[in-house]
């Protein structure tokens, strides 16, 4: 049955299409109301718009669903290897066993770096925030591909293009950190999987090679898992509308990058490790930091908390919340952070400002107190986050060039002064 929408305003009636989705989502199209009645729509930070059609990820904020086409979160959690999660988003199907080579070997055959490249992170203070060193490498890495500035989504050179970034991001990574500490870059080991490689890049030294244990590379294999792809959350959608002016991939996924070091959204998993560390330190008591949350004059956020989409739980957060329960134990270490988030989490649960507004540990709430757990410094947080969501970025610049999309372009309704004369100089 074709469902229509009926608008009536300005005296006029407008039919318009409603289109449902594969999980029974519906939206009204407005995609021609303009040109028909002269009116657009307002819905500032788009929490009531969609951007674009997408067969990626599905996200159910009501129920706390994730799915990867069409695999759930817990699943892909529970037994999928990172590498083979990326993919899944980039190419819809589940690897078989010889596509599943032939990317590894790929995602191998590009984890270094150009020399001349490796030379500009000498060019950074020591002290420089990594995501700024990511993106800035991210479009650097451009420069010695050239080629990959005309990569089109259908093209042979996508599936170079892609796995050349997701070894890439991960090989630059390590090499910040290894910068900032002022320690000799640990080139790639293409013995070893995606998760111990880029461990051995960061912690390696020239008279010890760093073997992650069974227990450290699953858990980081794990956090990589569940930030792989999450619809179009800020930084994606920013990926999308950089991509949409046909911008190549690498300063679209650079983009990406600067959208999620912001603290209301990456940026969130190093804010909750400081929040809690902030909350052990001042001897202050739970309640206090609950009430400086809820109070309006304060601009105190609990940090972790709260979603745009999910309204009940973040099932991210559900599986991350046991994983770092089962990693300290396996690990023999205690991080009294952890009770400390646990006592926020209790407390919030019978408050009615946190219920009434839906606020929930989201993912950012527990997977800090993880990658502490493995040995990751702080200020890599994020960007452990931006080599996770790598797949999705890339994934969604795909399909946003296979349906062909138009350029970004959104409207505003202008509020400013009307006509007025120019005025000069000796008469202002
Ligand atoms: C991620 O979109 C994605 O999918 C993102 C992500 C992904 O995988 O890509 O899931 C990853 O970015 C998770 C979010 C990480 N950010 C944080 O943890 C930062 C803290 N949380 C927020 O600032 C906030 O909850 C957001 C940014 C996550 C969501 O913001 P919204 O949807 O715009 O909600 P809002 O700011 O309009 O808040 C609604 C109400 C307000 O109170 P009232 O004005 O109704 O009285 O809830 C309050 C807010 O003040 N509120 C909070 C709060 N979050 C919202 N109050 C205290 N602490 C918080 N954390």
């Amino acid at each position: 049955m074709n469902e229509k929408a009926t608008l009536l305003v300005g005296g006029k009636s407008y039919e318009l299409d409603v289109i449902t989705g594969t999980e029974n989502e519906k939206c009204i199209d407005i995609q021609d109301l303009r040109s028909r009645s002269g009116y657009i729509t307002m819905d500032p930070g788009y929490g009531n718009t969609g951007s674009c059609f997408s067969s990626i990820t599905y996200v159910d904020g009501t129920n706390g669903i994730l799915r990867y086409r069409g695999y759930p979160i817990e699943q892909v959690a529970e037994k999928a290897s990172f590498v083979e999660i990326a993919y899944l988003i980039l190419y819809g199907e589940l690897p078989k066993p010889r596509r599943m080579k032939a990317f590894s070997e790929a995602l191998n055959e590009h984890a270094a770096l150009h020399t001349n490249l490796e030379h500009h992170f000498s060019g950074f203070p020591k002290d420089a925030p990594p995501m700024a060193i990511l993106s800035a490498m991210l479009n650097l890495v451009a420069c010695f591909h050239p080629e990959v500035l005309e990569v089109h989504a259908d093209g042979p050179e996508f599936d170079r293009t892609a796995a050349l970034l997701l070894s890439k991001v991960r090989t630059i990574s390590a090499f910040a950190y290894r910068m900032a500490t002022g320690k000799p870059f640990n080139h790639p080991n293409p013995n070893l999987s995606y998760c111990a490689n880029f461990l051995h890049m960061m912690f390696s030294e020239p008279y010890q090679d760093f073997v992650a244990s069974p227990v450290v590379e699953r858990a980081m294999n794990l956090f990589l898992v569940l930030h792989a792809d999450h619809e179009q959350n800020c930084s994606t959608s920013t990926v999308r509308v950089v991509g949409s002016s046909r911008a190549n991939l690498f300063s679209s996924v650079a983009a990406g990058v600067c959208a999620l070091w912001g603290p209301l959204h990456g940026g969130a998993n190093t804010g909750v490790i400081k929040m809690l560390e902030d909350i052990k330190a001042s001897g202050k008591s739970i309640t206090s930091y609950i009430d400086m949350a809820k109070d309006k004059n304060s601009t105190f956020r609990l940090m972790g908390f709260g979603h745009r989409v999910y309204k009940n739980f973040d099932p991210r957060s559900i599986i991350l919340k046991k994983q770092v329960h089962d990693v300290l134990q396996e690990l023999h270490l205690d991080d009294s952070l952890l009770e400390i988030a646990l006592e926020l989490e209790a407390a919030t649960l019978n408050d009615d400002y946190f219920l009434s507004r839906h606020l929930y540990p989201n993912v950012d709430f527990y997977s800090g107190i993880l990658l502490r757990a493995i040995g990751i410094p702080l200020n890599m947080y994020t960007v452990m986050f931006a080599i996770g969501r790598m797949p999705g970025w890339i994934s969604n610049w795909k399909e946003l060039h296979q349906h062909n999309q138009r350029i970004s372009r959104p409207r505003q309704i202008y509020t400013g002064y009307t006509e007025r004369p120019f005025v000069p100089t000796a008469e202002r």
